[in-house]
């Protein structure tokens, strides 16, 4: 298997754990516009689902049901855990998560460029930017919190520090109507 196949379909089945893992975040939150940012994430997350599995059905491959089990649980997981970890550690972790998806999908679009895949590398490239505002809705929510300098050094994401090199940008994604389980 290529490394695009493999990257589409490990981003194609993440997608869903982190749209699962939204829902138990915005359902755990008291903040009714911090519930509304959560569940515009989470329908940006399905979208980017949706494009994914596009292209994985255009070079004639399918998503991994291993992949598609591994991740599921993974999500419900962090969906239930959000109810009990109180309010930094899921922001934290989101933002944390965030970070190298921005960067996963920067390495997409390079390994679909050498495939030749020009249609698609406007839509990764897209994909890219607003996994990079989703980093930054969540440092902006965890930025001046007493734990974070304590974060950020054991987990190597924060304020100073990021998975990925791409120029910050204000959260502002449309909301997109749900689609997909
Ligand atoms: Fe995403
Ligand atoms: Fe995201």
């Amino acid at each position: 298997m290529t490394p695009l196949i493999s990257l589409l379909r490990l981003a194609y089945s993440a997608e869903r754990a982190a749209a699962f893992a939204y829902q138990g975040h915005a359902a755990s939150v008291r903040d009714a516009g911090e519930k509304r940012d959560l569940r515009r994430i989470e329908y940006e997350e399905w979208a980017h689902r949706e494009h994914l599995g596009r292209m994985l059905s255009a070079l004639g491959e399918r998503p991994s049901p291993f992949l598609e089990f591994k991740f599921a649980c993974i999500g419900k997981a962090i969906s239930l855990s959000c109810h009990l970890i109180g309010w930094f550690l899921p922001m934290y972790f989101a933002g944390r998560l965030e970070s190298g998806n921005a960067e996963e999908y920067v390495v997409l679009e390079r390994l679909a460029a050498e495939q030749g895949m020009s249609e698609e590398l406007e839509c990764i490239r897209e994909m890219a930017r607003v996994e990079k505002t989703h980093e930054d809705f969540f440092l902006e929510k965890v930025r001046g919190h007493w734990a974070l300098p304590l974060f950020e050094k054991l987990f190597a994401w924060g304020t100073a520090r990021s998975f990925n090199q791409m120029e910050r940008e204000p959260f502002h994604g449309p909301v997109r109507e749900k689609k997909g389980v």
